[in-house]
């Protein structure tokens, strides 16, 4: 057997996600690697805020959306290790793809080994240029999910004036960015003084607003005042409704994610605007990064080019150790974190 470490559930959280929620395990793998599989050290996680709609009670009072959480990605318990992206080193391999050295990006457990099959790993070149941790910032999952939605899915040019929320954090500020690269104007909302100077004098954003302190609807409307053309909403709940409210006619609504819901107990009214649909011939559509995987290699394009050109602020918050996943985990769901959230368990760490 081959001995490791892993983090577990081990209480569920009633709302709010605490580091206690989680503990750290000695665990072992057996020793003898399957065929067409490898056995990899991972390096780098990257936090997701998605993972807390996995984890706990949080769904229990809302039988629709725990049946689509379900779907989505299945719910964790007490003893389930929870998963993120990954950077992960192959050390020995059976698969004829792989041989130890190679870097490779996967979708993993927190543990700091693991055995996994060849067909669930993605290869990446790890160079002076590009270290390990590139793959989880700007060339990741949050970044690609970002380019994604506000690409493709929102189509967004140089005509529009873009609302994104949670601008500040992992997808928010990659989706903020390359609005603004591709000539938009930018507004964006955070939870903290930091992160709106972050978001206006590191993105460069048009503007930037603190959701907690200020009247969602109020600001918009004195920043966009002749309307939104396209948002980007990360948080749902009152932020999706103000955006709705600030629409501009024939406006894009491109629907990420629904933070502000993931630790919620009871099931929440929608909108209550959605009659502005009508009256202004909205739309609004929801995506999953998932089904985007044909366009990888245009988003790694863009966003080398941009980054050579210096164009592009890659910032994450480091923490250090797998024991760290906790904290690093809850301090994203908070808003205390700064871009992408990462923790560092290989080297370094
Ligand atoms: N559709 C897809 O395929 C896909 C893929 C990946 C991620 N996502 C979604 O993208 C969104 C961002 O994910 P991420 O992993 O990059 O997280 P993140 O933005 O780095 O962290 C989440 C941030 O949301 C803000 N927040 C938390 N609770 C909130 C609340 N109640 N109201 C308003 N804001 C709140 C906090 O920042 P502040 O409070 O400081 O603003 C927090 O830091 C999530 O909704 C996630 O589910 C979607």
């Amino acid at each position: 057997m081959k001995s490791m470490l892993e983090i577990r559930v081990v209480t569920l959280p009633d709302g709010a996600i605490a580091p206690e929620n989680f503990d750290l395990f000695d665990a072992s793998l057996p020793a003898a690697l399957p065929g067409d599989s490898v056995r990899l050290r991972n390096d780098w996680f990257g936090l997701n805020a998605g993972m807390r709609s996995r984890i706990g009670q949080a769904q229990a009072a809302s039988g629709n959306q725990a049946a689509l959480t379900q779907r989505y990605a299945g719910l964790l318990g007490i003893g389930d290790v929870p998963q993120s992206d990954a950077v992960a080193q192959v050390l020995e391999s059976t698969a004829a793809a792989f041989k130890p050295g190679d870097w490779v990006v996967h979708i993993a457990p927190w543990r700091t080994l693991d055995v996994v099959q060849a067909g669930k790993l993605r290869r990446v070149e790890v160079t002076a240029d590009t270290p390990p941790d590139l793959y989880l910032t700007a060339l990741g999952h949050a970044a690609f999910t970002a380019y994604s939605g506000m690409v493709n899915v929102g189509q967004v040019g140089a005509r529009d004036t873009v609302y994104v929320s949670a601008a500040g954090g992992g997808v928010g500020s990659y989706a903020a960015q390359i609005a603004s690269l591709r000539g938009a104007r930018v507004i964006g909302s955070a939870g903290s003084a930091e992160k709106l100077a972050y978001l206006v004098n590191d993105l460069k954003l048009t503007a930037a607003f603190n959701y907690r302190h200020t009247h969602l609807a109020d600001a918009l409307a004195d920043f966009a005042p002749a309307g939104l053309s396209l948002c980007y909403d990360n948080v749902g709940g009152e932020q999706l409704e103000a955006a709705i409210g600030a629409m501009g006619d024939h406006g894009r609504i491109v629907l990420c994610g629904m933070v502000s819901r993931y630790s919620q107990q009871s099931a929440l009214a929608g909108p209550r605007n959605l009659d502005l649909f009508i009256k202004r011939r909205l739309s609004m559509t929801g995506f999953t990064v998932l089904d985007h995987e044909g366009t990888r290699p245009e988003f790694e394009a863009s966003m080398r080019q941009w980054m050579s050109r210096h164009e592009l602020v890659v910032r994450s918050t480091v923490f250090k150790g797998l024991g760290a996943l906790p904290l690093a985990f809850s301090s994203l769901l908070k808003g205390a974190t700064i871009g992408r959230t990462l923790v560092c368990t290989g080297a370094g760490a």
